[in-house]
C-alpha cells in the first residue's frame, strides 16, 4: 500500500528558474470555508476537463495545469490566464501562496480517471496522512462491476474521496465516511469540485461505518488499511491508512462485518483485503467468509488484485516483513445480502 500520485510534484519544473520553496500544509477547514475558493478550485477542474476534452493528453502542460500540479509558476503569467481575483481566493484562504513573484498551489488537483482530487501536496508525515494510491481505481471499477445500478451508497474509510465521486455518477445517495477528520475534508472538497447533479452527496467523520443507518445501503465499498503490523512495523511509526492488524485482516473484520450490517436486501458490499495464510495454518480470509455465510450473506466473489495494486514489489515486501505468513495477496471481497 504506497501513497500514488499523477500529475502533481511539489519539485520545481526542471530548467525553469523557479526555486525551491518551504510551505506549511494546507489547512483544508480553511480552504472548505471560502465558497470562492471551492469555486476556483472547480472552475478549475472543469478548465482541465475542457481541455482535455478538445486536446486530449498531447501537449505540454500550461500555466494553469502546472500550477494545479503545484509546481512553481510565474504569478503574472497565472494571473494572465486565471484573474487576479482567483489566484487571491486561493492564497486568502491558504490553499495557494505568491512569494517572490512565484504562485505555488499547496492544494493539487490530480487527475485521475475523469476526477479530479483536491490533494493536500504538503502534509505533516506523522502516519495521519491523507491517502491516495492504486486500489482506488480498481475500487471504482469493482462498484461499477458489481455494485447495484441504483440507489444508496456508502464508500467506507473514503481516503480523499475520489471512489465516492465515481459512485456520485451512478447513485441517488452517497455517503463517503472516513476516521481521518483530514480526509474527510478532501472528501468533501473533491466531492464539491467534481459537482455531480445527481446524486446527494454526505461526508462525516466516523469510525468505521458507527451512526449509519442499518439495512438502507444498496452498494457499500471500502478500501481499509489490510497491511499487516509485521510490515508496518518494518517501516517507520504505523499509519491509519495502512495499518491492519496483526494478521491485516483485523480492521478489515469490523468493515466486513459493519457492511453486512449496512446492507438493504439484495445489496452488494465489495471490500478490499489481505487475503493471507499464516503458518499456523489460518486463513482469515476463510473464517470471514464463514462468519458471512452464517449470518446469511451470499459470497459473490474474490477478486484478485491487478498487478498495479498487488505485484512482485508487495509480494516481496510481504514476505521480508511477515515470513510468517505463507502467501499472501490482495483481493476484493464481493458479498451480497439476498434480497
Ligand atoms: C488505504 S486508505 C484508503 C483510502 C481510499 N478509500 C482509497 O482507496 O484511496 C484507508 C483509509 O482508512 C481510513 N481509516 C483507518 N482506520 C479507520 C477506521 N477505524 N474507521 C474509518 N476509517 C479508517 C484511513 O484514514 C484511510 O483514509
Amino acid at each position: 500500500m504506497d501513497q500514488a500520485e499523477e500529475g502533481a510534484s511539489p519539485e520545481p519544473d526542471p530548467g525553469s528558474n523557479a526555486r525551491r520553496v518551504s510551505v506549511t500544509p494546507v489547512e483544508l477547514r480553511r480552504v472548505l470555508g471560502s465558497l470562492e475558493a471551492v469555486s476556483v478550485l472547480r472552475w478549475l477542474a472543469a478548465r482541465r476537463r475542457r481541455r482535455r476534452a478538445t486536446r486530449g493528453t498531447d501537449g505540454e502542460p500550461d500555466v494553469v495545469e502546472r500550477f494545479t500540479y503545484s509546481k512553481p509558476v510565474d504569478a503574472d503569467e497565472l494571473r494572465a490566464e486565471i484573474s487576479d481575483q482567483r489566484l487571491r481566493a486561493l492564497v486568502d484562504c491558504g490553499a495557494a501562496v505568491v512569494i517572490d513573484g512565484w504562485a505555488v498551489a499547496l492544494l493539487s488537483l490530480l487527475y485521475l480517471r475523469g476526477v479530479a482530487v483536491a490533494y493536500p501536496s504538503a502534509q505533516r508525515v506523522d502516519g495521519n496522512e491523507v491517502y491516495l494510491g492504486t486500489e482506488g481505481l480498481w475500487l471504482m471499477q469493482l462498484a461499477y462491476q458489481y455494485g447495484a445500478p441504483t440507489g444508496t451508497a456508502a464508500d467506507l474509510a473514503t481516503g480523499t474521496g475520489l471512489v465516492a465521486v465515481a459512485l456520485s455518477a451512478r447513485y441517488d445517495r452517497v455517503v463517503a465516511v472516513d476516521l481521518l477528520p483530514e480526509a474527510v475534508r478532501t472528501a468533501r472538497l473533491t466531492l464539491d469540485i467534481n459537482a455531480s447533479d445527481i446524486a446527494s452527496t454526505a461526508t462525516a467523520v466516523m469510525d468505521v461505518a458507527a451512526g449509519l443507518r442499518d439495512g438502507v445501503f444498496d452498494t457499500v465499498v471500502a478500501n481499509p488499511p489490510w497491511v499487516p503490523d509485521a510490515i508496518e512495523d518494518g517501516d517507520e511509526a504505523p499509519t491509519m491508512y495502512a495499518a491492519g492488524g496483526p494478521t491485516g485482516m483485523e480492521l478489515p473484520a469490523r468493515f466486513i462485518e459493519e457492511a453486512g450490517r449496512l446492507l438493504a436486501p439484495g445489496g452488494t458490499a465489495i471490500i478490499l483485503v489481505l487475503d493471507g495464510t499464516w503458518d499456523d495454518g489460518r486463513r482469515p480470509l476463510d473464517e470471514q467468509c464463514d462468519l458471512l455465510r452464517d449470518r446469511g450473506f451470499e459470497i459473490v466473489d474474490v477478486v484478485p488484485a491487478p498487478p498495479s495494486v498487488w505485484g512482485e514489489a508487495e509480494a516481496e515486501r510481504l514476505a521480508e516483513h511477515a515470513p510468517n505468513c505463507t502467501t499472501g495477496s490482495v483481493v476484493a471481497l464481493v458479498f451480497r445480502r439476498p434480497s
